[in-house]
């Protein structure tokens, strides 16, 4: 089983996107894998914005993604790219902090005018960073997300279903990846 590191980009409080990772986080840790989360918006502002690379807060998020076998990465659309503050936390981490990482990519948005956000703004950035292997992004409408304190997150059927199939994909990398990782005797 995996540790799989899950990184919301959103800079809002009540967020579609965090909603939609910790969703995908109950999918992944009913599969066995043990998730780590990260919410960027929770590292204080002088670490992100600072000149300083050593911020304690800096070193132990890039310590998390050291420790992962995998990254979720949940951004909204923001001005047809990915969010400002994602960009602010992947700025500050080393070259390769996702080398030998597979990587699953989702996005939130108000239109489909830039569902290809994932693929022409962030895949580029995650490929740069040394990502092992990015599987198939998704893309969720931040109308089909809903948010509620009882009954947590809902996704909308076609787009649930659509993220089950994206996470199955993750997980059935994941399992190869470590198969692979594996010393031949222990398979
Ligand atoms: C500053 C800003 C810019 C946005 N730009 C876009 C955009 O270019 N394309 C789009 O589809 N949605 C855009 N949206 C809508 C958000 O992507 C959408 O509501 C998203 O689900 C918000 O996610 P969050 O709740 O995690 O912050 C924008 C929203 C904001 C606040």
């Amino acid at each position: 089983m995996a540790v799989v590191l899950s990184v919301s980009g959103s800079p809002s409080s009540r967020s579609r996107s965090t909603g939609l990772l910790r969703h995908v986080d109950a999918m992944l840790s009913a599969r066995g894998h043990t998730v780590l989360a990260l919410d960027v918006r929770e590292l204080p502002a002088e670490a992100l914005f600072g000149t300083d690379p050593g911020h304690p807060e800096l070193a132990r998020a890039a310590g998390l993604f050291e420790l992962a076998d995998a990254v979720v990465i949940a951004t909204p659309v923001y001005k047809a790219a990915y969010s400002g503050l994602l960009k602010c936390l992947l700025d500050h981490l080393p070259q390769h902090a996702l080398a030998g990482k597979t990587v699953l990519p989702l996005a939130t948005g108000g239109s489909t005018a830039h569902v290809l956000a994932i693929d022409y703004a962030l895949r580029p950035v995650l490929s740069s960073m040394g990502a092992f292997h990015i599987v198939q992004g998704w893309f969720v409408l931040d109308r089909c997300i809903t948010l509620d304190e009882r009954a947590g997150v809902t996704v909308d059927g076609a787009a649930d279903a659509g993220l089950r199939e994206v996470v199955d994909r993750f997980c059935t990398a994941l399992g190869g990846r470590l198969l692979s990782a594996a010393p031949a005797d222990a398979r």
